[in-house]
């Protein structure tokens, strides 16, 4: 069990003071000059030794991206640019940490950027976040008066500064190349890898973006060390993470525990268990709404850790953990979700323009029943060709949890199907 001394959100619930002064008394910006006295390489070595995976959803290794800086400057300055347009279905969780922690952010900014050669980081923040923004802002208008970022930021003769970004409400802004086009003014498409941001990233230069969570975490890895994080989860999958609980619980909530802990623990231990006991679970999404669900009898031994969940059939996302008990309607949430993803594909990739709304057309049909059997396997043939066949990823998370839920619950379907002939069968024989 996590101990309280091992927490690196010691405010997600807003209990104490967000602003510097509070910050200050929980050990933010505690010797930042000495963690940049060490060096970039330095710091960059620890990140990678930490084995911190990126908290966005890839679970992209941290330290291995930032050392895809370039080490000398080519002329073009670097950026940091902060993933803040959290928008996953069930993923609330860099959320809390902006309004209740805000300057763990600020900090692993000006520790990140340092380490990349960059001077200017660029928070873009999901527009709907509006008091969120407030409390970040503040928290940067904070540091920057108390000498802690600005010109020679914390005493440390690196000059940095933070500008923040609000998006305008659309899901693909998170993804990262259409983030980085809608900062620059353009329509937020996302742009083809090669080349990723670390070669040609905002306006042309130099880019890591990284995920707010990802930020936050680093100023504590950097004060306690490669190896205290290394201690906590289980290997490859090191340090704590913070789960966003939701659905069929008694207490849905945003958790940090270790990674690699058992899905029913988790549960069970900070959620209050699901409505009705652990034997009325139907199935979980484990990673917000882009990742297949599984089943209970697949829950019931699961830990939540990138490559565990990748074993079981699924992802860990970002760690939005969506409870459905029996009395879901299962193909009607799936439903749900296609509807979602057609309607925020950005619509350049013929495959996810008109898959998305293929796919959602016959789910809702699904839902229903009014289907033939056969269109079970051509829907997921149509998931098939949305997988792996366009520019971002927003075509796989279509696809996925269709196919999640014809892997797992394909009988549910046809016989809705069934049921659906079995009403209507007489009164079209009498008509
Ligand atoms: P990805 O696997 O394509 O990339 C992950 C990161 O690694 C990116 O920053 C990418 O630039 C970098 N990268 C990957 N290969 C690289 C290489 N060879 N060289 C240099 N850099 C490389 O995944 P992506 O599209 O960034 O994220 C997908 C995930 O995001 C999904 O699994 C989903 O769970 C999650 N997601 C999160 C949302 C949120 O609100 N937090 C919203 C939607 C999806
Ligand atoms: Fe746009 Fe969909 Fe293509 Fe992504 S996959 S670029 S959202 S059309």
């Amino acid at each position: 069990m996590l101990s309280d001394k091992d927490r690196i959100f010691t405010n997600l619930y807003g209990i104490h003071d967000w602003h510097l002064p509070g910050a200050r008394a929980r050990g933010d910006w505690d010797g930042t000059a000495d963690i940049l006295a060490r060096g970039r390489d330095a710091i960059i070595e620890e990140m990678k030794a930490s084995g911190l995976r990126g908290r966005g959803g890839a679970g992209f290794p941290t330290g291995l991206k930032w050392s895809f800086m370039p080490k000398q400057s080519d002329g073009r300055p670097s950026y940091l640019v902060v993933n803040a347009d959290e928008s996953e279905p069930g993923t609330c969780k860099d959320r809390d940490i902006i309004r209740h922690d805000p300057h763990k952010l600020v900090e692993g900014c000006l520790i990140a950027s340092f380490a990349m050669g960059a001077h200017k980081a660029f928070i873009y923040i999901r527009g709907e976040y509006y008091n969120e923004y407030l409390n970040l802002q503040t928290a940067v208008d904070e540091a920057r008066e108390a000498g802690l970022i600005g010109p020679n930021a914390s005493g440390s003769g690196w000059d940095f500064d933070i500008t923040i970004h609000r998006g305008g409400g659309a899901y693909i802004c998170g993804e990262e190349s259409a983030l980085l086009e809608s900062l620059e003014g353009k329509k937020g498409m996302p742009r083809m890898k090669p080349p990723f941001p670390a070669a040609m990233g905002v306006y042309g230069c130099p880019t890591t973006v990284n995920n707010v969570e990802s930020i936050a975490t680093v100023s504590t890895i950097m004060r306690r060390g490669a190896a205290w994080f290394v201690g906590l989860g289980r290997p490859k999958n090191s340090g704590t993470k913070l789960y966003c609980i939701s659905g069929h619980v008694n207490k849905p909530c945003t958790v940090e525990d270790e990674l690699g802990i058992p899905m029913r623990e988790l549960i069970e231990r900070h959620a209050g268990g699901v409505r009705g006991g652990w034997d009325n679970l139907l199935a979980v999404i484990p990673g917000g709404s882009s990742v297949p669900m599984i089943p209970k009898s697949v829950c019931d031994n699961a830990l939540m850790d990138f490559d565990s969940l990748r074993e079981a059939g699924s992802s860990l996302g970002t760690a939005a953990v969506i409870v459905m008990d029996k009395s879901t309607d299962l193909i009607r949430a799936i439903a749900r979700i296609s509807a979602f993803y057609k309607h925020e594909s950005c619509g350049q990739c013929t495959p996810c323009r008109e898959g998305t709304g293929w796919v959602m057309r016959m789910m809702n049909r699904m839902v229903e029943g009014r289907a033939e059997y056969a269109e079970i396997d051509l829907m997921e043939q149509v998931t098939r060709q949305l997988e792996g066949h366009t520019i971002c990823m927003l075509a796989d998370a279509a696809a996925w949890p269709v196919q999640g839920l014809l892997r797992h619950f394909r009988p549910m379907v046809e016989q809705r199907i069934t049921d659906y002939k079995a009403r209507t069968a007489p009164r079209i024989a009498a008509e």
